[in-house]
Protein backbone atom coordinates (compact mmCIF):
# COMPACT_ATOMS: atom_id res chain seq x y z
CA UNK A 1 0.00 0.00 0.00
CA UNK A 2 1.21 3.51 -0.80
CA UNK A 3 1.40 5.50 1.96
CA UNK A 4 -0.34 8.11 0.67
CA UNK A 5 -3.40 5.39 0.91
CA UNK A 6 -2.42 4.11 4.66
CA UNK A 7 -2.96 7.62 5.42
CA UNK A 8 -6.51 7.84 3.97
CA UNK A 9 -7.27 4.69 5.26
CA UNK A 10 -5.86 5.27 9.20
CA UNK A 11 -6.13 8.85 9.73
CA UNK A 12 -9.10 10.61 12.13
CA UNK A 13 -7.78 14.45 10.15
CA UNK A 14 -6.67 15.25 7.25
CA UNK A 15 -4.96 18.69 6.87
CA UNK A 16 -3.99 19.71 3.14
CA UNK A 17 -1.84 23.24 2.94
CA UNK A 18 -0.12 24.59 -0.24
CA UNK A 19 -0.50 27.96 -1.82
CA UNK A 20 -3.47 29.16 -4.29
CA UNK A 21 -3.86 27.90 -7.48
CA UNK A 22 -1.79 24.32 -6.96
CA UNK A 23 -5.09 21.96 -6.45
CA UNK A 24 -5.05 22.02 -2.85
CA UNK A 25 -9.22 22.28 -2.79
CA UNK A 26 -9.37 19.16 -5.53
CA UNK A 27 -6.63 17.13 -3.90
CA UNK A 28 -8.48 17.68 -0.38
CA UNK A 29 -12.08 16.52 -2.30
CA UNK A 30 -9.88 13.65 -4.25
CA UNK A 31 -8.46 12.27 -1.29
CA UNK A 32 -11.87 12.30 0.51
CA UNK A 33 -12.60 10.69 -2.91
CA UNK A 34 -9.98 8.15 -2.14
CA UNK A 35 -10.81 7.19 1.72
CA UNK A 36 -14.75 6.69 0.55
CA UNK A 37 -13.70 4.30 -1.49
CA UNK A 38 -11.88 2.33 1.26
CA UNK A 39 -15.07 1.95 3.12
CA UNK A 40 -14.31 5.11 5.47
CA UNK A 41 -17.21 7.93 6.15
CA UNK A 42 -15.65 11.21 5.23
CA UNK A 43 -16.44 15.11 5.77
CA UNK A 44 -14.48 17.64 3.87
CA UNK A 45 -14.60 20.84 5.14
CA UNK A 46 -12.88 23.89 3.33
CA UNK A 47 -11.76 26.85 5.43
CA UNK A 48 -11.63 28.48 1.92
CA UNK A 49 -14.20 31.28 2.14
CA UNK A 50 -14.20 30.43 -1.63
CA UNK A 51 -16.83 27.99 -3.12
CA UNK A 52 -14.83 26.23 -5.94
CA UNK A 53 -15.13 23.03 -3.34
CA UNK A 54 -18.67 23.20 -3.48
CA UNK A 55 -19.10 24.06 -7.29
CA UNK A 56 -17.29 21.80 -8.80
CA UNK A 57 -19.05 18.52 -6.85
CA UNK A 58 -22.87 20.16 -7.89
CA UNK A 59 -23.41 21.44 -3.88
CA UNK A 60 -23.82 25.11 -5.30
CA UNK A 61 -26.87 25.43 -3.19
CA UNK A 62 -24.74 24.71 0.58
CA UNK A 63 -25.37 27.83 3.04
CA UNK A 64 -24.04 28.24 6.02
CA UNK A 65 -22.40 25.24 8.03
CA UNK A 66 -24.78 23.01 5.71
CA UNK A 67 -23.23 19.25 5.55
CA UNK A 68 -23.90 17.36 2.28
CA UNK A 69 -23.60 14.32 1.46
CA UNK A 70 -21.88 13.27 -2.34
CA UNK A 71 -23.80 11.17 -4.30
CA UNK A 72 -20.79 8.40 -4.67
CA UNK A 73 -20.70 5.11 -5.79
CA UNK A 74 -18.65 3.47 -3.08
CA UNK A 75 -18.62 1.70 0.19
CA UNK A 76 -17.82 4.71 2.03
CA UNK A 77 -19.44 8.26 2.27
CA UNK A 78 -18.35 11.63 1.60
CA UNK A 79 -19.85 14.79 3.00
CA UNK A 80 -18.62 18.21 2.00
CA UNK A 81 -19.01 21.43 3.97
CA UNK A 82 -17.40 25.11 4.45
CA UNK A 83 -17.01 27.49 7.66
CA UNK A 84 -19.80 29.62 8.58
CA UNK A 85 -17.93 31.24 11.19
CA UNK A 86 -20.99 33.73 12.78
CA UNK A 87 -22.65 30.18 12.92
CA UNK A 88 -20.21 28.77 14.44
CA UNK A 89 -19.36 30.77 17.28
CA UNK A 90 -22.97 30.61 18.12
CA UNK A 91 -23.53 27.24 18.43
CA UNK A 92 -20.49 26.85 20.89
CA UNK A 93 -22.12 30.35 22.81
CA UNK A 94 -25.07 27.76 22.82
CA UNK A 95 -23.30 24.60 23.51
CA UNK A 96 -21.48 26.55 26.82
CA UNK A 97 -23.73 28.57 28.25
CA UNK A 98 -25.25 27.56 31.54
CA UNK A 99 -28.94 28.51 30.31
CA UNK A 100 -30.41 29.78 27.20
CA UNK A 101 -30.97 33.71 28.46
CA UNK A 102 -27.09 33.79 29.06
CA UNK A 103 -26.58 32.94 25.67
CA UNK A 104 -28.71 34.52 24.30
CA UNK A 105 -26.90 37.27 26.52
CA UNK A 106 -23.58 36.78 24.95
CA UNK A 107 -25.26 36.49 21.19
CA UNK A 108 -27.27 40.23 21.33
CA UNK A 109 -23.97 41.76 23.01
CA UNK A 110 -21.99 44.37 20.46
CA UNK A 111 -18.83 43.58 20.67
CA UNK A 112 -19.76 39.66 20.37
CA UNK A 113 -21.39 40.58 17.36
CA UNK A 114 -18.01 42.98 15.71
CA UNK A 115 -16.11 39.88 17.53
CA UNK A 116 -17.61 37.10 15.65
CA UNK A 117 -17.85 38.60 11.91
CA UNK A 118 -14.22 40.96 11.88
CA UNK A 119 -11.53 39.52 13.81
CA UNK A 120 -9.36 37.29 11.40
CA UNK A 121 -8.38 35.53 14.65
CA UNK A 122 -11.96 34.84 15.12
CA UNK A 123 -12.18 32.97 11.98
CA UNK A 124 -8.91 31.39 12.45
CA UNK A 125 -10.46 30.01 16.36
CA UNK A 126 -13.83 29.26 14.46
CA UNK A 127 -12.11 27.15 12.14
CA UNK A 128 -10.35 25.10 15.01
CA UNK A 129 -14.13 24.93 16.78
CA UNK A 130 -15.72 23.41 13.87
CA UNK A 131 -12.46 20.95 13.52
CA UNK A 132 -13.77 19.82 17.07
CA UNK A 133 -16.90 19.24 16.10
CA UNK A 134 -16.53 17.29 13.08
CA UNK A 135 -13.68 15.21 14.80
CA UNK A 136 -16.36 14.27 17.52
CA UNK A 137 -19.44 14.06 15.36
CA UNK A 138 -20.26 10.03 15.64
CA UNK A 139 -21.41 10.58 11.69
CA UNK A 140 -17.76 10.71 10.15
CA UNK A 141 -14.51 8.90 11.13
CA UNK A 142 -11.87 11.18 8.86
CA UNK A 143 -12.03 14.73 8.59
CA UNK A 144 -9.89 16.24 5.67
CA UNK A 145 -9.34 20.10 6.02
CA UNK A 146 -8.78 22.39 2.92
CA UNK A 147 -7.44 25.38 4.10
CA UNK A 148 -7.29 28.82 2.45
CA UNK A 149 -4.50 29.90 0.13
CA UNK A 150 -2.99 32.74 2.51
CA UNK A 151 0.47 32.06 3.63
CA UNK A 152 -0.56 32.42 7.62
CA UNK A 153 -3.13 29.45 6.59
CA UNK A 154 -1.79 27.57 9.45
CA UNK A 155 -2.61 30.24 11.74
CA UNK A 156 -5.95 28.40 12.83
CA UNK A 157 -3.01 25.74 14.41
CA UNK A 158 -1.98 28.07 17.07
CA UNK A 159 -5.69 29.76 18.09
CA UNK A 160 -6.65 27.19 19.97
CA UNK A 161 -3.79 27.72 22.39
CA UNK A 162 -3.69 31.32 22.36
CA UNK A 163 -7.59 31.60 22.99
CA UNK A 164 -7.12 29.54 25.91
CA UNK A 165 -3.90 31.92 27.23
CA UNK A 166 -5.82 34.70 26.67
CA UNK A 167 -8.68 33.91 28.25
CA UNK A 168 -6.06 33.20 31.79
CA UNK A 169 -4.89 36.27 31.17
CA UNK A 170 -4.95 38.68 34.17
CA UNK A 171 -6.90 41.49 32.53
CA UNK A 172 -9.68 39.00 31.33
CA UNK A 173 -9.49 37.33 34.64
CA UNK A 174 -10.56 40.84 36.61
CA UNK A 175 -12.84 41.70 33.65
CA UNK A 176 -14.68 38.75 34.31
CA UNK A 177 -14.24 38.51 38.02
CA UNK A 178 -17.64 39.52 39.81
CA UNK A 179 -17.71 43.32 41.05
CA UNK A 180 -19.50 44.59 44.10
CA UNK A 181 -20.19 47.82 43.85
CA UNK A 182 -20.59 48.88 40.28
CA UNK A 183 -18.23 48.16 37.62
CA UNK A 184 -14.90 47.13 38.25
CA UNK A 185 -13.15 49.65 35.50
CA UNK A 186 -13.22 52.06 37.94
CA UNK A 187 -10.45 50.58 40.05
CA UNK A 188 -7.15 52.84 40.30
CA UNK A 189 -5.01 50.44 39.69
CA UNK A 190 -6.31 49.12 36.36
CA UNK A 191 -6.85 52.69 34.63
CA UNK A 192 -3.51 53.13 33.16
CA UNK A 193 -4.01 50.12 31.25
CA UNK A 194 -7.88 50.15 30.24
CA UNK A 195 -6.89 53.46 29.05
CA UNK A 196 -4.30 51.92 26.54
CA UNK A 197 -6.97 49.39 25.55
CA UNK A 198 -9.36 52.02 24.97
CA UNK A 199 -6.66 54.05 22.69
CA UNK A 200 -6.83 50.78 20.80
CA UNK A 201 -10.89 49.57 20.69
CA UNK A 202 -12.08 52.51 21.48
CA UNK A 203 -14.29 53.05 24.89
CA UNK A 204 -17.32 52.10 23.52
CA UNK A 205 -15.82 48.57 22.41
CA UNK A 206 -14.20 48.25 25.70
CA UNK A 207 -17.41 48.25 28.04
CA UNK A 208 -19.03 46.15 25.33
CA UNK A 209 -16.14 43.63 26.11
CA UNK A 210 -16.54 44.36 29.99
CA UNK A 211 -19.88 43.16 29.15
CA UNK A 212 -19.21 40.26 27.33
CA UNK A 213 -16.60 38.82 29.40
CA UNK A 214 -18.87 38.96 32.49
CA UNK A 215 -21.88 37.30 30.56
CA UNK A 216 -19.40 34.86 29.27
CA UNK A 217 -18.06 33.93 32.68
CA UNK A 218 -17.77 30.11 33.62
CA UNK A 219 -18.16 29.09 29.72
CA UNK A 220 -14.37 30.13 29.25
CA UNK A 221 -13.33 27.00 30.87
CA UNK A 222 -15.26 24.90 28.56
CA UNK A 223 -14.24 26.86 25.23
CA UNK A 224 -10.38 26.02 26.77
CA UNK A 225 -10.70 22.50 26.86
CA UNK A 226 -12.29 22.37 23.44
CA UNK A 227 -9.29 24.26 22.23
CA UNK A 228 -6.81 22.54 24.07
CA UNK A 229 -8.25 19.51 22.69
CA UNK A 230 -7.95 20.60 19.16
CA UNK A 231 -4.77 21.40 19.63
CA UNK A 232 -3.88 17.76 20.78
CA UNK A 233 -5.43 16.23 18.41
CA UNK A 234 -3.50 18.32 15.58
CA UNK A 235 -0.62 17.22 17.07
CA UNK A 236 -1.61 13.56 17.62
CA UNK A 237 -0.51 10.55 15.51
CA UNK A 238 -4.03 10.56 14.52
CA UNK A 239 -3.60 13.67 12.67
CA UNK A 240 -1.40 14.13 9.16
CA UNK A 241 -0.82 17.09 7.28
CA UNK A 242 -0.30 16.67 3.38
CA UNK A 243 1.56 19.78 1.41
CA UNK A 244 -0.11 20.12 -1.97
CA UNK A 245 2.33 21.78 -4.39
CA UNK A 246 3.27 22.25 -8.15
CA UNK A 247 6.36 22.41 -9.90
CA UNK A 248 6.29 26.13 -10.62
CA UNK A 249 8.67 28.22 -8.86
CA UNK A 250 6.77 30.56 -6.75
CA UNK A 251 4.48 27.24 -5.54
CA UNK A 252 7.61 25.33 -4.49
CA UNK A 253 9.01 28.81 -2.55
CA UNK A 254 5.56 28.90 -0.72
CA UNK A 255 5.91 24.97 -0.03
CA UNK A 256 8.95 25.67 1.64
CA UNK A 257 7.47 28.14 4.06
CA UNK A 258 4.58 25.64 4.97
CA UNK A 259 7.17 23.32 5.63
CA UNK A 260 9.12 26.33 7.90
CA UNK A 261 5.76 26.64 9.63
CA UNK A 262 5.03 23.04 10.49
CA UNK A 263 8.37 22.72 11.65
CA UNK A 264 8.43 25.69 13.63
CA UNK A 265 4.86 24.45 15.18
CA UNK A 266 6.88 20.89 15.74
CA UNK A 267 4.16 18.99 13.81
CA UNK A 268 5.57 16.23 11.83
CA UNK A 269 4.85 16.48 7.72
CA UNK A 270 4.69 12.99 5.68
CA UNK A 271 3.26 13.25 2.65
CA UNK A 272 3.89 15.79 -0.20
CA UNK A 273 1.59 15.80 -3.36
CA UNK A 274 3.17 17.32 -6.44
CA UNK A 275 -0.01 17.94 -8.95
CA UNK A 276 0.11 19.76 -11.82
CA UNK A 277 3.19 17.88 -12.99
CA UNK A 278 3.39 17.99 -16.85
CA UNK A 279 2.99 14.53 -18.24
CA UNK A 280 5.94 12.34 -19.78
CA UNK A 281 6.03 11.61 -23.47
CA UNK A 282 7.40 8.30 -24.90
CA UNK A 283 11.30 6.99 -23.75
CA UNK A 284 13.67 9.52 -24.99
CA UNK A 285 14.99 12.33 -23.09
CA UNK A 286 14.22 15.77 -24.33
CA UNK A 287 18.49 15.65 -25.28
CA UNK A 288 17.53 12.63 -27.61
CA UNK A 289 14.78 14.36 -28.58
CA UNK A 290 16.56 17.41 -29.85
CA UNK A 291 19.34 15.43 -31.40
CA UNK A 292 16.60 13.24 -33.18
CA UNK A 293 15.28 16.83 -34.61
CA UNK A 294 18.12 17.70 -35.73
CA UNK A 295 19.50 14.68 -37.86
CA UNK A 296 15.46 14.21 -39.20
CA UNK A 297 15.09 16.20 -42.49
CA UNK A 298 11.68 15.19 -43.30
CA UNK A 299 8.11 16.73 -41.07
CA UNK A 300 9.41 14.80 -38.31
CA UNK A 301 11.54 17.04 -37.52
CA UNK A 302 9.23 19.58 -36.49
CA UNK A 303 7.64 16.77 -33.96
CA UNK A 304 10.61 15.98 -32.44
CA UNK A 305 11.56 19.77 -31.19
CA UNK A 306 7.99 19.47 -30.39
CA UNK A 307 8.33 16.50 -28.15
CA UNK A 308 11.77 17.31 -27.38
CA UNK A 309 9.87 20.61 -25.69
CA UNK A 310 7.49 19.02 -23.78
CA UNK A 311 10.21 16.36 -22.46
CA UNK A 312 12.25 19.22 -21.08
CA UNK A 313 9.35 20.81 -19.53
CA UNK A 314 8.59 17.69 -17.47
CA UNK A 315 12.21 17.02 -16.44
CA UNK A 316 12.69 20.25 -15.43
CA UNK A 317 9.36 19.75 -13.10
CA UNK A 318 11.19 16.49 -11.87
CA UNK A 319 13.68 18.39 -10.93
CA UNK A 320 12.51 21.35 -9.13
CA UNK A 321 9.77 18.59 -6.77
CA UNK A 322 13.03 16.42 -6.94
CA UNK A 323 15.39 19.16 -4.96
CA UNK A 324 12.32 20.49 -3.07
CA UNK A 325 11.95 17.04 -1.21
CA UNK A 326 15.28 16.36 -0.60
CA UNK A 327 15.67 20.05 1.21
CA UNK A 328 12.62 18.94 3.08
CA UNK A 329 13.65 15.44 3.91
CA UNK A 330 16.41 16.60 5.92
CA UNK A 331 13.70 18.14 8.35
CA UNK A 332 11.13 15.49 7.85
CA UNK A 333 13.17 12.26 6.59
CA UNK A 334 9.66 10.07 6.63
CA UNK A 335 8.86 12.53 3.56
CA UNK A 336 7.39 10.39 0.90
CA UNK A 337 5.82 12.03 -2.27
CA UNK A 338 2.58 11.17 -4.82
CA UNK A 339 2.75 13.08 -8.13
CA UNK A 340 -0.64 13.88 -10.30
CA UNK A 341 -0.25 14.75 -14.00
CA UNK A 342 -1.80 17.97 -15.28
CA UNK A 343 -4.93 16.99 -17.00
CA UNK A 344 -5.97 18.06 -20.00
CA UNK A 345 -8.93 20.29 -18.55
CA UNK A 346 -9.99 21.89 -15.19
CA UNK A 347 -11.26 19.97 -12.29
CA UNK A 348 -15.03 20.96 -12.40
CA UNK A 349 -16.98 17.81 -11.33
CA UNK A 350 -16.96 15.20 -9.98
CA UNK A 351 -16.01 13.34 -12.90
CA UNK A 352 -12.47 15.23 -12.98
CA UNK A 353 -12.02 15.01 -8.77
CA UNK A 354 -12.95 10.87 -9.25
CA UNK A 355 -9.43 11.20 -12.22
CA UNK A 356 -7.75 12.92 -10.32
CA UNK A 357 -8.54 10.55 -7.11
CA UNK A 358 -7.51 7.50 -9.07
CA UNK A 359 -4.14 9.19 -10.12
CA UNK A 360 -3.48 9.88 -6.05
CA UNK A 361 -4.69 6.39 -5.34
CA UNK A 362 -2.00 4.44 -7.58
CA UNK A 363 0.99 6.61 -8.05
CA UNK A 364 4.12 5.27 -6.18
CA UNK A 365 5.11 7.03 -3.65
N1 LIG B 1 -4.25 18.04 -11.84
C1 LIG B 1 -4.88 19.08 -12.38
N2 LIG B 1 -5.09 19.14 -13.72
C2 LIG B 1 -5.73 20.18 -14.29
N3 LIG B 1 -6.21 21.22 -13.62
C3 LIG B 1 -6.05 21.24 -12.29
C4 LIG B 1 -5.38 20.17 -11.59
N4 LIG B 1 -5.39 20.46 -10.27
C5 LIG B 1 -6.03 21.66 -10.14
N5 LIG B 1 -6.42 22.13 -11.34
C6 LIG B 1 -7.11 23.40 -11.62
O1 LIG B 1 -6.40 24.44 -10.98
C7 LIG B 1 -7.28 25.42 -10.46
C8 LIG B 1 -7.02 25.57 -8.98
O2 LIG B 1 -7.41 24.37 -8.32
P1 LIG B 1 -7.90 24.37 -6.82
O3 LIG B 1 -8.12 22.96 -6.41
O4 LIG B 1 -9.00 25.32 -6.60
O5 LIG B 1 -6.58 24.91 -6.16
P2 LIG B 1 -6.32 25.66 -4.76
O6 LIG B 1 -7.35 25.19 -3.78
O7 LIG B 1 -4.94 25.23 -4.40
O8 LIG B 1 -6.40 27.11 -5.06
C9 LIG B 1 -8.68 24.96 -10.79
O9 LIG B 1 -9.11 25.63 -11.92
C10 LIG B 1 -8.51 23.47 -11.04
O10 LIG B 1 -9.47 23.02 -11.98
MG1 LIG C 1 -8.74 26.17 -2.59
Amino acid sequence: MTQLRAITEQSQVIVTCGTGGVGKTSVAAALGVVAAQQGRRVVVVTIDPARRLLDAIGLEDNTGNEIQQVPLDSVGELWVTMLDVRETFDSLVRNTSPTVERANEVMQNSFYRSLSKSLSGTRDYMAAERLYNLHNDPRFDLVIVDTPPSRNALDFLESPERLARFLKHPIVRFLVAPSRGGFRIANAAMQPVLKAISGIVGGDALTGAAAFLRAFDGMETEFSRRALAVAATLRSDATHFVIVTAPATDALTEADHFVSELSRLRISLRHVVANRMPPTFGVLTAAEEKEQARVTTSDLSTAHSIIAGLCEDAENAKTGIGAFLERTQVLFPQLNITYANEMPADIHDMESIAILASQLAVHPS
